[in-house]
């Protein structure tokens, strides 16, 4: 039988070819900018070229064009277990990206190698959280930079955010479901944000790991956060 995680990675699978347009429809084009924000801010962090670049849960490949854009020389890696959603990503980028198979819990790549670990709107589909944290950790170079942009649980919703929330949970399903022909993979955004952490518990497990976040944002009405943070031990 197949586990919670490989019913996931499924999941991805069966949605990769309208994946793309529901993003843009169900967050009204806002979460290109998101992306490219959270680049331009590691980018200016960092502020060095020929950089060693991988993207973790890179999906059809959204956040690797943003590295490609902005970042000078870089060499850039993209993984992802769903081969669909790598499919679509193969399409749309230059041919010098290398794309992989694999999951966030076990990167094949040495100790100490990456400038820049980026994953967007993945590690909440990552089963083993914490292993995953670690791995982050064990491929970053000494002062590399994780970036983490992710719809986290909120604590306390105000009326605002009550309204984002009716959406996520009662419009985004429907609308999601109807372009994607795929009901069960939009109700499970919302679910899967309801049991994922809030940003100041990944905070907290990121420090725990040895990381030190420089850069903390939240995005429309708390639903989405940004963190960078760099590796410091
Ligand atoms: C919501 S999509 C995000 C794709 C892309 N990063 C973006 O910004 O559009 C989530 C991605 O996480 C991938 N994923 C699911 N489980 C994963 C895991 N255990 N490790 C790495 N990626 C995983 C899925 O295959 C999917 O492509």
């Amino acid at each position: 039988m197949k586990n919670k995680q490989d019913n996931i990675i499924d999941m991805f699978d069966d949605i990769a070819k309208n994946y793309d347009l529901a993003n843009r429809v169900l967050s009204f084009n806002i979460d290109t900018k998101w992306r490219k924000e959270a680049c331009l801010k590691t980018l200016k962090l960092i502020n060095k070229d020929n950089l060693k670049i991988i993207d973790v849960a890179c999906g059809t490949g959204d956040m690797i064009l943003n590295w490609v854009k902005f970042s000078r020389n870089s060499k850039i890696l993209g993984i992802d277990p769903s081969i669909n959603m790598l499919n679509i990503a193969k399409k749309k980028l230059p041919d010098e990206i290398k794309l992989i198979q694999g999951e966030a819990k076990s990167i094949a790549i040495d100790d100490n190698m990456v400038d820049i670990l980026s994953i967007a709107y993945g590690i909440r589909n990552v089963v083993e959280l914490d292993s995953a944290l670690n791995e982050f950790h064990r491929v970053l170079k000494h002062n590399g930079i994780l970036v983490i942009l992710e719809f986290t649980k909120k604590n306390n919703e105000n009326i605002v955010d009550k309204i984002a929330s009716f959406y996520t949970k009662h419009v985004l399903p429907v609308i999601g479901g109807l372009i994607s022909k795929n009901y069960k993979a939009y109700k499970y955004l919302p679910d899967s944000i309801n049991d994922f952490l809030t940003l100041e518990e990944l905070e907290y497990k990121l420090k725990k790991i040895g990381f030190l976040v420089k850069i903390k944002k939240r995005y429309i009405a708390n639903l989405c956060s940004l963190i960078i943070a760099q590796k410091t031990n």
